[in-house]
């Protein structure tokens, strides 16, 4: 049975545009311009989804979308508006959309990927592998050699792909520049045999897939996560880098699409595993084995402070899923206004820089502020994690040289992981090393809050 989305919106000719491309994908769309009609259709049937404009006639978009909420909660609704005056006339706020289960709003026309983000992107994947007449096939389709261009992909470890049973998006092995052979087309079985095949006899280190299907590979990566991370016949080190493989991806879609609500959506579910891992009942010194050899990219930079601020976090009495989801959230983002530094600068240590430079790359945390306000969705405390991430206690931080409890005692904590894993990276060194270096500072206990070093020190020697 095909999966049923509904459009209510009162531009028919844009109703039927969207309506012919969810067909082509294998969707079912009914459409109407009318809110009262939307709502008796979906009284009377099954919707999977509902595209409702606010604008919509005969009844008002808000009052659809109330009743859509009170009697169709499980229905996925993603909202446009032709413009945001709209939105104020309605009395509907941007920042509590998601708290009314909006899962994506759009102002002005769609595009029609987007769409397919915000439909496809939200779908359970429990839905999706046990929806076999749409999404999966019995078997697996032959192997194609094809050519594209090697910027449209993205590279993960062999050792670190896995999949859901029905394979959520074409995977590929690379040949030589801009060659590729599709061994695993979206839809079919997954082929542990054929994965092994190219790992042990072809001795292949990387699989490869389009950047287009990163949000599907990210929905995928989480959700498997979420259902690894209890089981105890995963090894620690398999559940370590199935979030470091996912953090760095998301990272990366983050850096390169956007704060899109969706985006943010994952980021959620990507936190509550890293606090999920961190809270395991492991211990935490065998799992630290497992961070060596890392890049020096932005997005694994990113990934590692987070880990290690709900590491730090873990230590206080005052640990919650709250603390965590805020922290990491943080964490993830708190960088993100290095991606308007040139290139040069954003590679450069701080040490090296000139004067210049080094004003350019202060600047990153309002930068980034910047950013995170035009997204109404982040919460303020995030901003201001953000924005305090480089403050010290001494004074010497910046970008406003704040002191001693000016400085919110969570941004300290990112500081302090910030700042030890750059030693890790630069270095190159085990964690238990760099927390040498951080500690054989003269200036450490200058810089950071004494309970805060004493946490982050236990998470060494007796974590929780
Ligand atoms: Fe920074
Ligand atoms: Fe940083």
């Amino acid at each position: 049975m095909a999966i049923k989305i509904l459009i209510a919106n009162p531009d028919l000719s844009l109703a039927t545009k969207i309506a012919d491309f969810l067909n082509n994908l294998g969707y079912e769309v009914d459409t109407s311009i009318s809110g009262k009609d939307a709502q008796m259709m979906m009284y009377n049937q099954k919707y999977f989804a509902i595209i409702l404009d606010l604008s919509v006639k005969d009844h008002p978009g808000h009052q659809v979308l109330k009743f859509v909420r009170q009697a169709h909660p499980s229905v996925k609704v993603i909202l446009t508006m032709p413009d945001e005056k709209t939105m104020g006339e309605s009395g509907l706020e941007k920042n509590i959309l998601q708290k009314q289960g909006v899962c994506d709003f759009f102002v002005g026309e769609p595009s029609l990927k987007d769409l397919q983000n915000a439909i496809e992107g939200h779908r359970d994947y429990r839905e999706l592998i046990k929806d076999k007449d749409h999404e999966t096939r019995d078997g697996v389709s032959a192997e194609t050699e094809m050519s594209f261009d090697d910027e449209g992909f993205i590279q993960i470890a062999i050792d670190e792909f896995i999949s859901v049973k029905a394979v959520q998006f074409d995977v590929f092995v690379k040949l030589s520049t801009g060659k590729y052979i599709k061994i695993l087309h979206a839809g079919d079985t997954f082929s542990i045999d054929r994965i092994e095949k190219y790992k042990n006899e072809k001795k292949v280190q990387y699989l490869y897939f389009l950047k287009e299907d990163r949000s599907k590979f990210i929905r995928m990566q989480n959700y498997i996560t979420e259902k690894v991370l209890d089981s105890k016949s995963v090894t620690l080190k398999t559940k370590v880098n199935l979030v470091k493989g996912l953090s760095e991806i998301y990272v990366d879609a983050l850096f390169e699409e956007g704060l899109k609500p969706l985006v943010i959506e994952q980021g959620k579910t990507l936190c509550n595993n890293v606090y999920e891992i961190v809270h395991q009942k492991t211990d935490i010194r065998k799992m630290l084995k497992y961070f060596s050899n890392f890049s020096t990219s932005l997005n694994t930079h990113c990934y590692l402070v987070t880990f290690f601020s709900c590491m730090i976090v873990k230590q206080f009495e005052w640990d919650s899923k709250t603390t965590h989801e805020i922290l990491g959230m943080a964490a993830i983002l708190h960088d993100i206004g290095c991606t308007k530094l040139t290139e040069d600068i954003r590679e450069m240590s701080p040490l090296k820089m000139n004067e210049e430079q080094l004003k350019r790359y202060k600047e990153h945390c309002e930068v980034g502020v910047a950013i995170l306000d035009l997204c109404p969705s982040i919460p303020l405390m995030v901003k201001q994690l953000v924005l305090q991430h480089h403050e010290r206690i001494n004074g010497e931080g910046f970008p406003n040289g704040l002191k001693y409890e000016r400085i919110l005692e969570l941004a300290q904590v990112l500081g302090l992981a910030d700042e030890f894993v750059r030693h890790m990276v630069d270095n190159q060194i085990s964690p238990p090393e760099a927390l040498k270096k951080v500690l054989f500072d003269p200036n450490c206990f200058k810089k950071y809050n004494g309970l805060i070093l004493e946490r982050f020190l236990k998470v060494f020697t007796n974590p929780n």
